[in-house]
């Protein structure tokens, strides 16, 4: 593998069931549930794009056709829109897979955890670093939290996760690191286990769903009994990966919603709208006037 590659792919795992948002995600993938106007994992997508990823894999499930007709061409609307004269509407349609962007899938037959979908796309990343962006994680960023983080892999030539600090009653929703500080934005990992109790809890730095990954993962994966929730996890694969090479740490600038959550998703429709440069000054009116 060779470290001075530019990070050309990156894998979406999109297969979960999304039951925390029944009924919405019973008959559409929770990945197409819109922020203010976008679906989360174009969000997604687009922080990738905006990091010079060009390959976007996603690894797919039952039920989720609606992300592959997203990112694909939409002929009869596009027509209809360029006949009626709508050249702005036509730009944001269009925007959704500039021409230099390519989409592959790959199907994550049974949802045997993270490390397995992240494995499933082993064969279409081959031996290049490449990126993981999880789509309920929508991270705002100036620059977005992805270039950053492709910023650091180019210093480090080793393995990065985006980390924040997370409350410790908290800690058994993520992947937590502990290590050695680099400096004030970033940790050498030397430990990292999934979902422990605040006791078990090595620091309370989280993992963000964003990271760039050498490709020694996906033996270090492969490698992997099941680990938390009968899960082939992907921290795990990346706990393995510690003992053969330098992993680190870095305290991302910007901010994540967690849109795996109701309240996280709430959040991020509001705070989004009120920067929208159009619906934003009106909806903060609206806001202003109504009685809580
Ligand atoms: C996954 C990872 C976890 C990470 C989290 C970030 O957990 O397993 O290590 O901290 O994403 O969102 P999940 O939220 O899918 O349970």
């Amino acid at each position: 593998m060779s470290t001075s590659m530019p990070i050309k792919k990156a894998i979406f795992p999109v297969a979960g069931l999304g039951t925390r948002f029944l009924p919405a995600t019973k008959a559409q993938p929770k990945e197409m549930l819109p922020v203010v106007d976008k679906p989360l994992i174009q969000y997604a997508v687009e922080e990738a794009y905006a990091a010079g990823v060009r390959e976007m894999i996603f690894v797919t499930g039952r039920h989720k056709r609606p992300i592959e007709d997203h990112f694909d061409l939409t002929y009869e609307l596009e027509m209809a829109l360029e006949q009626a004269g709508k050249e702005e509407l036509l730009a944001v349609v269009r925007s959704v897979k500039p021409e230099d962007m390519e989409c592959v899938y790959v199907r994550q037959a049974q949802a045997l955890g993270l490390g397995h979908a992240v494995l499933c796309g082993q064969r279409l990343v081959g031996q290049e670093p490449f990126a993981v962006l999880l789509a309920d994680d929508l991270m705002v960023g100036q620059p977005p939290v992805l270039a950053q983080m492709v910023e650091q892999f180019h210093e480090w030539r080793a393995s990065i996760l985006a980390v924040q600090e997370v409350p410790s009653e908290h800690t058994r929703r993520y992947g937590i690191v502990g290590g050695a500080a680099v400096h004030d934005r970033l940790v050498e990992v030397q430990r990292i286990v999934e979902k422990p109790a605040p006791q078990d809890a090595p620091s309370n730095l989280g993992v963000a769903g964003r990271y760039i990954l050498t490709p020694g993962v996906f033996d270090e994966i492969a490698r992997q009994p099941r680990g938390v929730g009968g899960e082939i996890q992907l921290t795990d694969g990346i706990a393995g990966l510690l003992r053969r090479e330098k992993v680190f740490a870095y305290r991302y600038e910007g901010k994540r919603y967690d849109c795996g959550s109701k309240e996280g998703f709430l959040q991020a429709n509001v705070e989004l709208a009120l920067q929208h440069p159009t619906l934003g000054t009106g909806f903060r009116d609206y806001l202003a006037q109504i009685k809580l």
